[in-house]
């Protein structure tokens, strides 16, 4: 099967108070038609910033600075502004972390959901009418024509983002790009609204990116999964690899504390001692150095290249797997 989208070396960085910082760097990874990839890592690991790098919805004071993103084999890193916006939404569709930051108060929900199927299916008003309610329908909102006459502020917050998720679906993508979608809701929603996506994401083909912090969803939903700290991707692994043979020290510490091992099932919190570096630090050597009990001079002091595993497994690591079970 063809790659629907591959990421190439992909570096960005910020401006702040006149210095340069870099937020994600040496970011590779492929996704194809129908999967679910699961992007997962604490706050700061530049989960978010490695998807708006890819979409091209950077905040002011990023840019990036060298990496291509080829999908179906163009790199859309140089397309025009317009292009771009032609990309989006059509091809490749966004749910924001944060869904009230991504609706204007002062639109209603059909305003919000006509805007996008006007603009990328074109067709009349009646058309984009009928398909906002079919949508609305879809992602399983009652008496959809009466509530999209209502704002956003009246919808509760899983019912935003549900309006948020029939906003990108309407065009039906080839890849959406979920920024937590489920994070703010609690656990009844959080299901419902996996259940649809994962009915959705059949339905449609689509390829899905799931940016989570929840290894417990990653489980339920993904086929790979990408694991990120400090801008970098320290594992990816087929979702059975991470979770049964995860082999960095950073992934079996997320999992020795996400996990409740006795019942099989995922806990919400976890802790892992100390703190992720922060942007302002100069890292010498391997960015989860700190944190690592396995952590050694030559971590300090060298970046680390990747070891491969089979089937297309790796981690970003001095240390084989094998070598640090014997530990
Ligand atoms: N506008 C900005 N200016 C400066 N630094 C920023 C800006 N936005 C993000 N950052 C920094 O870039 C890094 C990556 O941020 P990013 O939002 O991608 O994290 P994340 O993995 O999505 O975290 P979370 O789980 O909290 O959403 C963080 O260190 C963050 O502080
Ligand atoms: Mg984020």
């Amino acid at each position: 099967m063809d790659k629907l989208m591959e990421v190439n070396n992909l570096k960005t960085i910020f401006r702040l108070n006149g210095k340069v910082l870099t937020a994600i760097q040496d970011i590779n990874f492929e996704i194809y038609p129908g999967e679910v990839l699961g992007v997962v890592g604490e706050s700061g690991s530049g989960k978010s910033l490695t998807m708006k790098s890819i979409m091209g919805i950077l905040p002011e004071n990023a840019m990036i600075e060298k990496g291509k993103v080829l999908y179906k084999g163009v790199n859309i890193l140089n397309l025009k502004e317009r292009e771009k916006r032609k990309l989006r939404g059509k091809e490749i569709s966004m749910i924001f972390q944060d869904p009230m930051t991504a609706l204007n108060p002062l639109r209603t929900v059909e305003y919000h959901l006509k805007e996008v199927i006007s603009r990328h299916q074109g067709g009349g008003k009646l058309y984009s009418r009928e398909k906002a309610i079919e949508m609305l329908k879809k992602v399983g909102i009652r008496n959809a024509e009466e509530r999209m006459k209502q704002y956003p502020h009246e919808f509760s917050g899983g019912m935003r983002q549900r309006v948020l998720i029939a906003m990108a679906l309407s065009c039906e993508p080839s890849l959406l790009i979920a920024d937590e979608p489920v994070t703010a809701l609690d656990v009844t929603t959080q299901v419902q609204i996996l259940n649809l996506l994962k009915k959705l994401q059949t339905e449609h083909q689509m390829a899905t990116i799931l940016i989570t912090h929840d290894l417990g969803v990653t489980s339920d939903m993904c086929t790979r999964v990408i694991i990120m700290y400090g801008g970098h991707i320290m594992e990816e692994g087929t979702k059975n690899q991470i979770i049964f043979h995860p082999n960095h020290p950073y992934t079996r510490a997320l999992l020795r504390s996400s996990m409740d091992r006795e019942k099989g099932v995922a806990k919400r919190l976890y802790t892992i001692e100390g703190y992720p570096p922060s942007l302002y630090e100069h890292l010498q050597g391997c960015p989860f150095e700190k944190r690592c009990r396995f952590a050694s001079e030559k971590c300090r002091n060298e970046v680390p290249e990747y070891q491969y595993y089979e089937d297309g497994h790796r981690t970003l690591c001095h240390f084989r797997g094998e070598k640090l079970d014997e530990r």
